[in-house]
């Protein structure tokens, strides 16, 4: 292999200090994996692993100086590319004065928040110096994770953000819910601040602001309501697992999957 292509083959790596810790890593990777190699810890609310980032909450903010060290500046670490010699503070007190200042915005969109209420705590920031907006859903920071869950990875579309500034908010489209809807609950996992409430009956699941209303199946071996049927026909149509399992709670599934029980094992 000649010399030219053996470097194009390998991965570019660039050294950049973080809290007076160096590391090497792939040119392109994120202040925030950087740091978390070094096992530093930086809040986040908008970033998850499953999805690109997006740099909408802005609390993982750090201050970076470049590599000649006459620039510094305030920038979000989940979307910015780590380059050859940067610096970076993760909790100098630009960077405190800055997160407290972005906590205290985002908590008067979402002032119940218990998340942002225990980032408050710890970065010294009033809870009220804002006027809540109060439009009912006083725990959305808009942070589009859910939104992009249900498009992107669960591929379901079922919701998506309507109007505009203040009056922002997340709701099914048109606020009907769509039959699109399967009840995964992957956007209550993926929700930051818990602002995504169901309410799982005996006979339905539902999610009120949205108008989510489904049926639930419930369980051929005990009687408990264990997921939407919607959801199951969904899964059953991709997965190809014997039937009478979908018919059983995950409980009942276990035990049943055991050896020497009436159901052959999943294979
Ligand atoms: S409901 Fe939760 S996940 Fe969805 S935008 Fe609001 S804060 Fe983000
Ligand atoms: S976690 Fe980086 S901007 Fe939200």
């Amino acid at each position: 292999m000649s010399e030219e292509s053996e470097t194009k083959g390998k991965q570019e790596l660039v050294k950049v200090t973080i809290d007076d810790q160096t590391i090497e890593v792939p040119k392109g990777t994120t202040l925030l994996h950087a740091a978390m190699k070094l096992d530093i810890n930086i809040p986040t609310l908008c970033f998850h692993e499953s999805l690109p980032p997006q740099g909408s909450c802005r609390v993982c903010v750090v201050e970076i100086t470049d590599k000649t060290g006459k620039w510094t500046w305030i920038d979000a670490s989940c979307v910015y590319p780590v380059s050859e010699g940067l610096s970076v503070q993760t909790q100098s007190p630009n960077v405190i004065k800055h997160r407290r200042a972005i906590i205290e915005l985002l908590l008067s969109r979402a002032p119940k928040s218990e998340v942002l209420l225990l980032l408050a705590e710890k970065y010294g920031a009033n809870p009220t110096r804002y006027t809540a907006i109060d439009k009912g859903e006083a725990n959305c920071i808009l942070c589009q994770l859910c939104v992009r869950t249900c498009n992107e990875i669960v591929g379901a579309q079922a919701i998506g953000t309507a109007e505009r500034g203040l009056h922002k908010k997340v709701i099914s489209p048109f606020s009907i819910a769509k039959e699109n809807c399967i009840g995964c609950t992957a956007c209550i996992h993926v929700c930051p601040t818990g602002a995504i409430v169901a309410k799982l009956g005996k006979e339905s699941f539902e999610i009120e602001d949205w108008g989510v209303d489904l049926k639930m199946a419930t369980c051929s071996c005990c009687d408990k309501p264990f997921a939407p049927t919607v959801h199951l026909e969904k899964l059953k149509s991709q997965v190809n697992l014997k039937n009478q399992l979908w018919e059983m709670c995950p409980e009942c599934r276990r035990s049943a999957n055991k050896v020497g029980t009436p159901y052959s094992p999943i294979i």
